[in-house]
């Protein structure tokens, strides 16, 4: 596909539902008896997944409205479960179907194959569940198991990790506590403070007490990692101003507003409200002069898959910005830290990569433009389509068709938000 340079972005816009938080609102429907109303679902590749997984335990999931659906759960039954190319998926449903009473194969396409899975199934061996990956990736196998709760402090800052022992803390004898060392989304214990169950928050641990979750009903708001990419458009093309309006605004989430106010994008946040237990509102976003920053280990959770678009910014941003703290994007669906350096190289900007992140020497004009491999990875793709809007000479994108992995529509929403 090829995206041609564009003038500024105007407009008023929702973004699909939040992934992260649909996903949750799919798992946790499937072991609630239901009847759990989703409203707001965003449906995209890795949530697809989601619902095929979930049926393939045996929920019923009636989705005959495109972004409400209606879960019924129960209990499971034996079953192999391929995760596509959804990371968040196969580490959740992990952590869910331990200590339960079936076999379960969780397979996963070649980028998910490839990533890796130890780091949760080591701390489910030590609160004693049957699970197994081949050399430390999915396969995974799980077979039944009494649990036991843990303390365990989490090597990495890892929502997903976090998240996994959570929900085979539900099944334990006894608590389960994990410790952060950063904040990291709370999505799956908001989620089940709602379903009832009895979560002990602390600002660097959170404890999960055993219990049967009943959720009711889930708000889904827009999904930020999704708006991001408008917003860095906006923030790149003089003149503009967006709004995206029903967002959601968890400020475990939220960091890349931070970054974009101090490099100097000019962003009002208003209509603050809750959709359920989820912050939300709408954001308007105006261009101004960019300059550069320093973005720090601590930041980098509240943005990580936002992280491949500051790099972007950072290109157009007067002075030299560093970005570090971010080696947890080595194993995202692509490398992120060599692919972003290789996408921003190929299109003509200045950029240096560390084991943790990257140096941007950033230049207030628009880069030439050029060719982008997504490589698989739906961010670069969305990656490529800001930075053609925001060149010289339009950027060609080899594999654009994966953004539909979280943003079904991304080209044609983009294209009507478009001034050229
Ligand atoms: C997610 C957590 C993050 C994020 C991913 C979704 C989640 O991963 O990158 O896209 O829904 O919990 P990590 O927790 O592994 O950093």
């Amino acid at each position: 596909m090829l995206v041609e340079p564009a003038a500024r972005i105007v407009g008023h816009v929702a973004v699909p539902g939040d992934k992260s938080i649909s996903h949750r609102s799919l798992l946790l429907g499937a072991l609630s008896p239901g009847p759990t109303r989703v409203y707001g679902f965003g449906r995209g590749g890795d949530t697809e997944s989601t619902l095929r997984a979930v049926r393939a335990l045996g929920a019923f999931v009636d989705d005959r409205d495109d972004r409400e659906l209606v879960v019924h759960g129960g209990d499971f039954r034996d079953a192999e479960i391929d995760c596509g190319n959804a990371g968040t998926l196969m580490r959740l449903i992990a952590g869910l179907l331990a200590g339960r009473n079936g076999t379960y194969t969780l397979t996963g396409d070649e980028s998910l194959s490839a990533r890796p899975m130890e780091r949760i199934a080591e701390p489910l061996r030590r609160m004693h569940a049957e699970i197994e990956t081949t050399d430390g990736h999915a396969p995974i196998r799980i077979t039944p198991a009494e649990l036991r709760g843990i303390d365990y402090e989490l090597p990495v800052a890892s929502a997903q990790i976090k998240s996994a022992l959570l929900l085979a803390g539900l099944r334990a004898s006894s608590p389960t506590t994990v410790v952060e060392p950063e904040p990291t989304r709370d999505h799956t214990e908001l989620m089940l403070e709602a379903a009832g169950i009895r979560v002990t928050r602390r600002p660097t641990s959170v404890t999960i007490h055993p219990g049967e979750p009943k959720l009711d009903t889930v708000r889904v708001p827009g999904d930020i990692s999704s708006a991001a990419p408008l917003l860095i458009a906006a923030a790149l093309l003089p003149g503009s101003d967006l709004t995206i309006h029903d967002l959601g605004l968890n400020p475990r989430r939220t960091g890349l507003l931070d970054v974009l106010e101090r490099m100097g994008a000019r962003i009002a946040i208003f209509d603050r409200r809750r959709e359920g237990r989820e912050p939300a509102g709408s954001v308007q976003i105006q261009f101004d002069e960019l300059v550069a920053t320093e973005v720090r280990g601590e930041e980098v959770p509240a943005m990580v898959d936002e992280l491949p678009l500051v790099a972007l910014l950072a290109a157009h941003a007067r002075g030299v910005t560093r970005i570090r703290g971010a080696q947890e994007l080595r194993v995202k669906e692509t490398d992120r830290v060599e692919a972003v350096a290789d996408a921003l190289r190929a299109i003509g900007a200045r950029i240096k990569t560390h084991e943790d992140g990257w140096t941007i020497t950033g230049v207030p004009a628009r880069l030439r433009g050029g060719r982008i491999d997504s490589r698989g990875d739906h961010r670069i793709a969305m990656l490529g389509a800001v930075a053609g809007l925001a060149s010289r000479e339009g950027v060609q994108i080899e594999g654009a068709e994966v953004a539909a992995i979280s943003f079904p529509g991304f080209y044609d929403l983009l294209e009507t938000l478009v001034q050229r």
